[in-house]
């Protein structure tokens, strides 16, 4: 397919198609990082600047390395170590940094639709690395990535989404990424957590844990948001540790295909066991491997077919 978007600011807004062309662009990208020169000079020349207005291990290093195994010039600011401690908007931060020439800027912010606030006034290719609890669609693309490279398909197959859904960003783009590919989604975890109105996205919502297990053919953990929460939404973590943590007897229950999902920062004795989180089933590192590929792939076809200057 011809990619037309210049920008990738939601999962919600990509047709199927879109979603399997990214995919599929990841994968031929996934061999670059086998190399022993890891490079392609596909954005040479391009200047990649990361702005990240929250903290990030995974997507801020991640983006970089994408960027730089494309053998553009990359930058990294966070908040920190930026203006914005001095009182500089996120609209004048942008438009400076574009005032040097920058190509694609690379933000995550705390302020859900702050990509697309810059998307609409800036020139840069704005790439969403999560926004608020809204989304964070290189995550559920590196997920879709992981499934279909470890079980051949998305369609059809039983996603369990377990843990903190109303804070997550994760899981409205997983939500998007599976349903529209075709998977049957459920949602579980504490009630005032998975509010009835996810229902309007086309999943099933359970309480019922140890089914739920039983089904899977993916358990994608959430850890809780803490830092979105501003009240008390279950007891205390103990609590919620006994009710839905994926422990070493829940894990039992389940198939013995299951894929263990979880986009990190884990907490570990948390919402997943450390045996758990460890074990053969688990392909949590192997998400951070392909989110590299998936974030070249994306930055790839962002960056359009570009004329080729002649020289004189
Ligand atoms: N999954 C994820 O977004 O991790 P970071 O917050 O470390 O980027």
């Amino acid at each position: 397919m011809l990619w037309t978007r210049k920008h990738l600011l939601t999962i919600e807004e990509l047709s199927p198609e879109e979603i399997t062309h990214i995919i599929d662009t990841a994968a031929s990208f996934k061999e670059v990082s086998t190399r022993t020169i890891k490079k392609v000079p596909a954005l040479r020349g391009k200047t990649v600047v990361s702005l990240f207005m929250e903290p990030s291990t995974r997507t801020r290093v991640s983006f970089e390395l994408a960027a730089k195994r494309l053998s553009a010039d990359t930058l990294s600011i966070t908040a920190q170590a930026s203006s914005i401690t001095k009182g500089e908007t996120l609209k004048d931060t942008a438009r400076n940094i574009e005032a040097m020439n920058a190509d694609f800027v690379v933000l995550r912010h705390s302020a859900a639709g702050s990509p697309r606030f810059l998307a609409e006034r800036l020139n840069a290719s704005i790439v969403n690395a999560g926004d608020g609890a809204h989304e964070h669609p290189t995550q559920a693309l590196l997920d879709i990535f992981t499934i279909r490279e470890k079980l051949g398909r998305i369609s059809g197959l039983n996603v369990l989404i377990l843990g903190d859904i109303l804070f997550s960003r994760v899981a409205r783009s997983n939500i998007w990424a599976l349903t529209k590919l075709g998977a049957n989604v459920t949602l579980c975890g504490p009630t005032t957590l998975v509010p009835d109105i996810f229902k309007e996205l086309g999943v099933k919502i359970t309480t019922n844990l140890d089914d739920a297990l039983r089904e899977a053919d993916v358990i994608n953990l959430l850890r809780i948001q803490h830092e979105r929460q501003r009240k008390s939404f279950f007891p205390n973590i103990g609590e919620y540790k006994l009710m839905f943590g994926l422990s070493n007897e829940r894990f039992l229950m389940t198939r013995p295909e299951v894929l263990i999902m979880h986009p990190g920062p884990i907490n570990r004795g948390v919402e997943i066991a450390s045996e758990v989180a460890d074990c053969p089933r688990s392909v949590i590192l192997e998400q951070v491997t392909n989110g590299l590929a998936v974030r070249m792939a994306v930055l790839f076809l962002l960056n359009g077919v570009q004329p080729v200057a002649t020289e004189t």
